[in-house]
């Protein structure tokens, strides 16, 4: 099929370059001609493990494409994927002006019957919208249909997430799109859901509220296993061999970020508040999100006493494993905040310190993970890299003035590190 992605974000490259690798031909439109430019040459300005080789190979293929001209791309495809950011707004609420724009720039180019399928994370109702500002702005008087299709990507795992999804949401406004989306997606060999498209609005936030408020859940039982001499991963463990639980997303640590939860966790409870309904549950969610991050702070100035003058090393600065993405990045916090009690940090990130760099003025970057120990007072794990489980431990004890590690992502065995000589501090155990 002929398929254009509108924006090239994580949600759209990924989706555009995977769409092409299954064999479809995919163009894919950005308004940011240096990074069109980019990526006609083969680059990517994200790092996402797989995707570079992808777009290369995909490229060299003749199936995808890129270009900064909405009409040229609509004109020669029969779906097109909205795919541009929908950023957070202070009151909680998502700035919806780009999904509006491309939207009038789709009508204005169509000349023929087209599907338009919304990927972005949008509030519910948004179809609607899209499909009204198309009618009212499409000159040419065509037939066509708006789709909701959320994404469900994770960053670090995105193309093995898109290759092999758990499901495909497709939401409907009519029966009439949803042969040609079945097509789309049926090269994927996963379980389709077809439904209306409010319900298929909603099942994207409902799910990303949902694993935060599961991450949230076990932030809150580690509370109780500090205090009771428990061990959070041991509860993690036994409460997901249920299957209605699950064993996944129940990592203790120090709290969710990236681009999506929290703007998602806001973005959903503003929905539910101009529907009349106070969604308390998530702003629990929230709350217990940010004590984290306080319980976890007050865990190193309660041991270290006066951070002021104390030199820490800090491993992790990307909100996640294998990505380089910094946004809302609970590392970033954790280390703004230990300079704001007057800490000197050395900090390291296999992917992210590229992008920390505009966060973190006054923070020295090393380059190897084994040399961040130098001369510190106190070790910090912020981010849950599995690189960091290989770091060489007894040339980072002897580096230090003191032995003591505060383990935000509980990456390290409590009685291991006693063995070799640590003052060793995690989460929930
Ligand atoms: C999330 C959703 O997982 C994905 O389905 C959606 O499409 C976009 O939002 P992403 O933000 O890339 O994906 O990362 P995710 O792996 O969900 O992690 C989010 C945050 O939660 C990270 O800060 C991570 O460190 C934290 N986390 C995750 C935990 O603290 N504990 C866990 O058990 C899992």
């Amino acid at each position: 099929m002929k398929l254009t992605i509108i924006g090239t974000g994580y949600v759209g490259l990924v989706t555009g370059t995977c769409f092409a690798e299954i064999g479809h031909e995919v163009i894919c439109v950005d308004n940011d001609a240096s990074k069109v430019k980019l990526l006609q040459s083969g680059g990517i300005p994200i790092y996402e493990p797989g995707l570079q080789e992808l777009v290369q190979k995909n490229v060299a293929a003749g199936r995808l494409s890129f270009t900064s001209s909405t009409s040229e791309a609509v004109e020669k495809s029969d779906v097109i994927f909205i795919a541009v950011p929908t950023p957070p707004q202070p009151d909680g609420s998502v700035d919806m002006s780009f999904i509006e724009r491309v939207a009038r720039d789709i009508a204005g180019a169509m000349t023929s019957y087209k599907i338009v399928v919304d990927k972005s994370t949008v509030p519910v109702k948004t179809g609607d919208k899209v499909a009204e500002t198309i009618k009212r702005y499409c000159k040419a008087k065509v037939e066509f249909d708006v789709v909701s299709n959320p994404e469900f990507l994770r960053e670090g795992f995105a193309v093995e997430d898109l290759m092999h999804p758990d499901r495909i949401v497709i939401g409907v406004r009519s029966p009439r799109p949803v042969s040609a989306m079945q097509a789309v997606y049926t090269p994927f060999n996963a379980p389709i859901i077809v439904t209306d498209i409010n319900s298929a609005e909603l099942i994207k936030h409902a799910a990303n509220s949902f694993l935060a408020l599961k991450i949230s859940y076990i932030n809150a039982i580690s509370v109780l296993c500090e205090a009771t001499g428990a061990n959070v991963q041991e509860v993690a463990a036994g409460m997901g061999m249920d299957e209605r639980i699950g064993r996944r997303f129940l990592n203790a640590g120090i709290g969710f970020g990236g681009s999506c939860f929290p703007k998602d966790l806001s973005a959903f409870i503003k929905i539910a508040q101009q529907i009349g309904y106070d969604f308390h549950l998530l702003k629990e969610v929230q709350r217990i999100n940010a004590d984290q991050m306080d319980r976890f702070t007050k865990k190193i100035t309660d041991t270290l006493w006066v951070l002021k003058d104390k030199k820490i090393g800090v491993l992790g600065l990307a909100f996640k494993q294998n990505t380089d993405d910094v946004r809302s990045s609970p590392a970033i916090e954790l280390c703004q905040r230990l300079l704001k009690e007057g800490a000197t940090l050395r900090v390291h990130d296999p992917k992210a310190m590229e992008k920390a760099k505009s966060l973190l003025p006054n923070v020295t970057f090393v380059e190897d993970m084994n040399d961040v120990a130098e001369d510190c007072d106190a070790l910090v794990v912020a981010t849950e890299w599995d690189d960091f489980r290989k770091l060489d431990l007894e040339k980072s004890r002897k580096a230090m003035t003191h032995p003591i590690m505060f383990d935000g992502r509980n990456l390290f065995d409590p009685a291991e590190m006693e063995r070799l000589g640590w003052m060793y501090k995690s989460v929930g155990r």
